[in-house]
């Protein structure tokens, strides 16, 4: 356990034995300024109705019965218990706890596999901004699960099945180039699909033509069979030089087509008839009833007998429910497909699994890029290739104005224009619209991923110039010797919540739990920085103090930036 959860756990523990109450985590709070303690908890107030005395003299009453190792002082204000930490026994620790490589995490997870399905793009169609906040926020809470000690298993449900492969079969075989499909599969194959739409709306038999594909396609036809694979095949590997790009990692990529091939799709809704939980509709279609359930009905098979995209996603859960016998499901989706996962998670229900429970759909608000911010080539869709783009150009420009000296500049750009979209991504609650803004989102002084890859690189050049030659005492000494200022402590105790908020960003599923936390962890720094000289410290022993705390802040920022899929960067 770290020192911050240590301290918290005896104080609760505590509490109740005074109390003789219940006493949960929640019950013991931050004081809402650091001049009122470390922890502060406002129990009494339960305490006095069971007493029946008021909440102060309950107070008082609590404060008597408290004995604590590692609290210094115990407050009574009003009806509010504060506690301060033994400050040198507690910095120390922290500062050492700080250091380790993989400060923050634990093994609560262990023995606990997790889904996190997540990106999911379609074959052919563009892969546009709202896929990149499905991909980083998946990557991010599967980071976030791993840290914990879970294992975690990536899943990329690709839309690679459907009727809009019937399309651009037909299109493909008209106006397809195979120069262009090699070149860019995606965009070729996009500008299929959009010039199928336009012709069709003159030429009413092509749609009749894509649908016979379609069917040859779910016949296995051998024609249709080796586009799909070739169609499959390319945009999978454009997909990948954007994930590599991000350094974004998937386990698996089965996609829809696999459940359709196999059998499963079929086979659940056999499932569904068989336990009574699907009905025939009179001219064929096969549905859910949900409408008892306050749900639309869920259809799960065509009238010609095709299963469709929520087939798809039973068959899918079963089986992962089979393979992975998973503690948590994750579909990390936009939430326009909220009633979709309410309905197959019902249905999954009604069939009897009662690890539907542990299937979530960790829905996501629009990404709302204003209009006319870049140029790209269609108008309508915005692709994320070109948005990375965009990213970089722009930061180059700042990079080159602020740093002119620095190598490396297409890297760091690079790095630097993705922290900035991602952070933009990542630091807002989930279920929250984002209204993307250039500016605002690359401001190396407002709060964003630049601001604090730059706190980073700043605390790494500290650090460089300061380490050579500094004494050999050991830092609980020396904190013991010397009163820590306001700043240095105030930094520390920071940084040993670090591993609360990381715990807090899972529970939620919330990155924004760490992004924020970082951000103040950082405004602390800035703080402590501009008031402690480390390489020109007053004294030896108050420079080692300082460069530990610089040390421990650079790595507590560092995790923290790796969990939200951000690149630290040691100069920039
Ligand atoms: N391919 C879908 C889309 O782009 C998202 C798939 C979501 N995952 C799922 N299991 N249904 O809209």
């Amino acid at each position: 356990m770290y020192i911050y959860e240590e301290v918290k756990e005896s104080i609760r523990e505590e509490l109740e034995e005074a109390t003789d109450m219940e006493v949960t985590e929640k019950d013991i709070e931050k004081p809402p300024e650091p001049n009122m303690g470390d922890f502060s908890t406002s129990i009494a107030f339960k305490y006095a109705e069971k007493k029946g005395k008021s909440p102060v003299e309950a107070a008082e009453d609590i404060k008597e019965k408290m004995n604590l190792e590692n609290i210094e002082k115990i407050q009574v204000k009003g009806p509010y218990i504060n506690f301060y930490v033994k400050k040198d026994k507690y910095c120390s620790r922290v500062l050492k706890e700080a250091k380790k490589e993989q400060y923050g995490s634990s093994e609560q997870g262990k023995g606990k596999t997790i889904i996190v399905e997540y990106s999911s793009p379609n074959v052919a169609k563009p892969f546009h901004i709202g896929h990149l906040r499905s991909t980083v926020l998946g990557e991010s809470l599967k980071n976030i699960y791993k840290y914990l000690g879970y294992k975690t298993v990536a899943i990329n449900h690709l839309g690679d099945w459907g009727t809009q492969f019937g399309k651009i079969i037909t299109a493909y075989e008209k106006w397809g180039e195979p120069e262009k499909l090699k070149e860019d599969p995606i965009e070729h194959l996009y500008e299929l699909y959009v010039k199928f739409h336009e012709e069709a709306e003159k030429n009413q038999e092509l749609e009749e033509e894509a649908r016979e594909h379609f069917r040859n396609l779910e016949d296995g036809a051998e024609k249709e069979e080796e586009l799909w694979e070739k169609f499959r095949k390319l945009s999978i590997e454009k997909f990948k030089e954007t994930y590599q790009r991000l350094k974004v990692e998937f386990d698996s990529y089965k996609g829809e087509a696999y459940y359709v091939k196999s059998g499963k799709s079929h086979e659940i809704v056999k499932e569904a008839i068989d336990k009574n939980v699907a009905e025939k509709e009179p001219e064929g279609t096969i549905i859910v009833p949900l409408e008892e359930k306050g749900l639309t009905n869920l259809i799960i098979q065509k009238e010609d007998g095709a299963t469709i995209y929520s087939t798809r996603d039973l068959a899918a859960a079963k089986e992962r429910w089979e393979e992975y016998k998973f503690h948590e499901n994750l579909y990390v989706v936009g939430s326009e497909q909220n009633l979709h996962f309410k309905q197959v998670f019902k249905t999954l229900e009604l069939l009897g699994y009662k690890w539907n429970e542990r299937c979530e759909h960790v829905s996501y608000g629009l990404v709302d890029l204003p209009k006319g911010s870049m140029s790209t080539r269609k108008g309508k869709i915005i692709k994320l290739e070109d948005v990375l783009n965009e990213a970089q150009k722009r930061s180059m420009k700042a990079i080159k104005e602020k740093n002119p000296e620095l190598e490396n500049k297409e890297e760091v750009a690079d790095e630097v224009g993705k922290a900035a979209l991602i952070f933009t991504n990542l630091n807002q609650r989930k279920n929250k619209n984002i209204k993307f803004k250039w500016n605002k989102a690359l401001d190396f002084e407002g709060d964003t991923g630049p601001y604090l890859q730059y706190a980073h690189a700043r605390a790494t050049g500290i650090i460089k110039k300061s380490n050579e030659k500094t004494i050999e005492k050991n830092t609980s000494k020396l904190i013991k010797n010397n009163e820590l200022n306001d700043e240095t402590e105030r930094l520390i105790k920071e940084i040993s919540e670090f591993p609360k908020n990381i715990k807090k960003a899972k529970e939620q599923k919330e990155t924004q739990q760490i992004s924020k936390y970082l951000l103040e962890l950082t405004h602390t720094f800035t703080k402590f920085y501009q008031k402690c000289p480390v390489k020109h410290a007053e004294t030896e022993e108050l420079k080692k103090i300082r460069l530990e705390t610089t040390k421990a802040f650079k790595n507590t920022l560092k995790q923290g930036l790796k969990l939200l899929q951000i690149t630290p960067l040691e100069e920039m």
